[in-house]
């Protein structure tokens, strides 16, 4: 493994402008009540609100992280970097260890104590959102939306400049490709950090018109 960059505190006005893309490959940690540490991988990954910011995923009622979530309202969620050799450990990640089983001594990965919650940030993963659950819902019977509000974030120092803006070459974060987890066992991934800045070409007044419209 390659050493282990120093991480800064992010302040709480650039949690969005870290987490980019919107949606990402991640590995979220979270503990059980003995405050057992537990890590599983995860495609559904998505920021959904600026200010706060929050995070929203989704995770099947039989796994731990569900169990460990709604015992604790507590995840963080970790982004991995396009490199083969992390990419592998997400997928040992995501592989059925019993409750109880810390996957991130299973997948050789550091726990790096967080600075607001219990579950403990993946020191080799570049950049982290600590989360206080704001809400779940249940839906077709087996599936749990989790809504976590984050209270910290932190980044490799190397991946973020002095505006906040995380710094896409080097944080080189992933999205999975598409399929259920069980397939042929290859995990496909897609790099999604060549960014391109559009502007607004669109000649009408809503180009620049501010949005009143309201709930
Ligand atoms: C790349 C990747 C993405 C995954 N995405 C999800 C997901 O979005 N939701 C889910 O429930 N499981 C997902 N999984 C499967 C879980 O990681 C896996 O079931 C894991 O064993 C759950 O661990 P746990 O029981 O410790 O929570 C994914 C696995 C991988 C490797």
């Amino acid at each position: 493994m390659k050493p282990i960059v120093n991480k800064v505190d992010v302040p709480a006005e650039h949690y969005d402008r870290l987490f980019i893309p919107v949606a990402c490959a991640v590995s979220i940690t979270t503990v059980d009540s003995a405050g057992r540490i537990n890590g599983a991988s995860f495609a559904t990954c998505v920021r959904v609100h600026h200010e706060p910011t929050c995070i929203a995923f989704c995770v099947d009622s039989h796994k731990d992280t569900y169990k460990n979530v709604l015992a604790t309202n507590q995840f963080v969620v970790n982004i991995p970097s396009f490199d083969r050799e992390i990419l592998e450990k997400v997928r040992t990640l995501g592989l059925p260890f019993p409750p109880g089983v810390n996957e991130l001594e299973k997948a050789g990965l550091t726990a790096l104590p967080s600075k607001v919650v219990k579950p403990p940030r993946i020191a080799e993963y570049k950049s982290h959102f600590e989360c206080q659950v704001e809400w779940t819902k249940e839906w077709f019977g087996t599936r749990l939306m989790v809504v976590g509000r984050v209270v910290a974030a932190s980044v490799d120092e190397d991946c973020i400049d002095a505006n906040g803006w995380a710094i896409l070459e080097k944080l080189r974060p992933a999205h999975y490709c598409g399929q259920a987890y069980s397939g042929d066992n290859k995990y496909r991934f897609v790099a999604s950090y060549e960014m391109m800045e559009i502007d607004t070409v669109f000649d009408g007044p809503e180009a620049t018109a501010k949005d009143t419209r309201k709930a």
